[in-house]
């Protein structure tokens, strides 16, 4: 898809084409996400571009007859395609550094692909982003189950977790940034989760490339546990184009969590120096990939919780950087999550197809998946995800797009 996108097709606020609001319908805008613009505008490209712009058209229909959609927008450098099944980021299309633009993200073109064979490409993750052991946890006294759908282990929110949901979409548009909010109310129970839990997530593109990931969720009736993060898959050379082992990355953290054989935590928080998971400096990710770390053997590549550093006054930190040296391309990741799963797609293993009908091999891509740690609801020693009626769950993620 042109980065530049049909006018016709081009959806626009009331206030742009001077209409009520009676007028466009489902298709009327907020204002964007809160936040400090220009501390993120810093963070991404230093190039002013094009308008925002945003476009809606149908994407396919479940079993059930539900109708998914597809959301393009774009600033005319930078164009994001979400869809209403999963609120998932279905394609990511940034130029290199001599301005070829290519889809960085992998996924399908059809929703029977998605809803049969993703490993949550772009997906949005909840109630309970990786796993809790045996699925199972106490809260205020009271056990929960949640179905088990990674061996013996509950892995992205159960068997039917938010990635395969339809999520209401309501376009977000103002002068600084365009995207869509998504919004899902999760009954009582669903997946063994206590609560009614309502939960918006909000993807915002602004003009200098950053796509900023708004959460926010409440519950009622009964306390809850929650983890939200979106489970986006680059390869920086371009979605199929082979191995992510010459991609360096950044990675801002002094410890992580150690699993066992399961990919649980062990409920160590293990320093990273003078080991395979010391990304502090700049180092390609397949450098010490195969190294011979217990760690590393039991993830098949790394597939580990890390530890971030402090966040700043604002309550966002560095996570990551990650770099591409060939085309340039560079995706960097702010948060006020604690933790984030570095994941060298282990698990991908050429069965099936994507987007750009290449096959998608073991480290054919990675996922920085922004969260709080594994197992929390099993483990005291990490920050809680406890989320009580009253109380409202807010966090931010920022992947900013550039070159180097
Ligand atoms: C998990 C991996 C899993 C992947 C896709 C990641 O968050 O840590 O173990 O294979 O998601 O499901």
């Amino acid at each position: 898809m042109p980065a530049n996108l049909p006018r016709r097709q081009v959806l626009r606020t009331a206030g742009a084409l001077g209409l009520g609001a009676a007028a466009t319908g489902a298709l009327q805008t907020t204002a964007a996400a809160a936040g400090s613009p220009d501390r993120v505008a810093a963070m991404g490209s230093p190039h002013g571009h094009g308008r925002l712009e945003i476009r809606k058209d149908p994407f396919g229909t479940t079993p059930e007859g539900v109708k998914v959609e597809v959301y393009t927008f774009t600033n005319g450098r930078v164009t994001i395609s979400m869809l209403t099944w999963g609120a998932t980021i279905q394609r990511v299309e940034t130029p290199d550094r001599r301005g070829r633009t290519e889809n960085i993200s992998l996924g399908f073109d059809n929703l029977p692909d998605y809803a049969a064979l993703s490993p949550y490409f772009g997906s949005t993750i909840g109630r309970y982003g990786n796993r809790i052991a045996k699925g199972r946890f106490t809260l205020d006294g009271q056990t929960y189950q949640i179905p088990v759908n990674n061996g013996e282990n509950a892995l992205h929110g159960g068997t039917i977790g938010f990635d395969k949901k339809v999520w209401k979409a309501k376009v977000v548009q103002t002068d600084k940034a365009v995207g869509v909010a998504f919004s899902y109310v999760s009954p009582d129970g669903e997946m063994g989760f206590p609560g009614e839990l309502t939960t918006t997530v909000t993807y915002t593109l602004d003009k200098r490339d950053n796509l900023r990931i708004d959460y926010r969720a409440t519950v009622a009736g009964k306390a809850t546990v929650v983890n939200l993060t979106n489970h986006v898959y680059f390869n920086l050379a371009g979605e199929g184009s082979g191995s992510i082992d010459g991609h360096v990355l950044q990675l801002n953290a002094p410890s992580y969590t150690p699993v066992d054989a399961g990919l649980i935590p062990t409920g160590e928080i293990a320093p990273v120096a003078g080991t395979p998971f010391d990304f502090n400096k700049p180092t390609r990710i397949g450098k010490r990939i195969r190294d011979d770390h217990p760690q590393l053997v039991i993830g098949r590549g790394y597939d580990h919780n890390f530890v971030l550093g402090k966040a700043d006054s604002d309550g966002l930190r560095f996570a990551a950087r990650f770099w591409e040296p060939e085309e340039g391309r560079t995706v960097t990741v702010h948060t006020t999550e604690p933790g984030a799963q570095f994941y060298s797609g282990n698990f991908l293993d050429g069965t099936f197809q994507g987007i750009g009908n290449k096959s998608y091999r073991q480290g054919d891509a990675f996922a920085f998946e922004t969260q709080h740690f594994p197992d929390s609801p099993n483990q005291p020693n990490f920050p809680s995800t406890v989320l009580r009626p009253g109380q409202t769950l807010t966090s931010t993620t920022i992947y900013s797009f550039g070159t180097k």
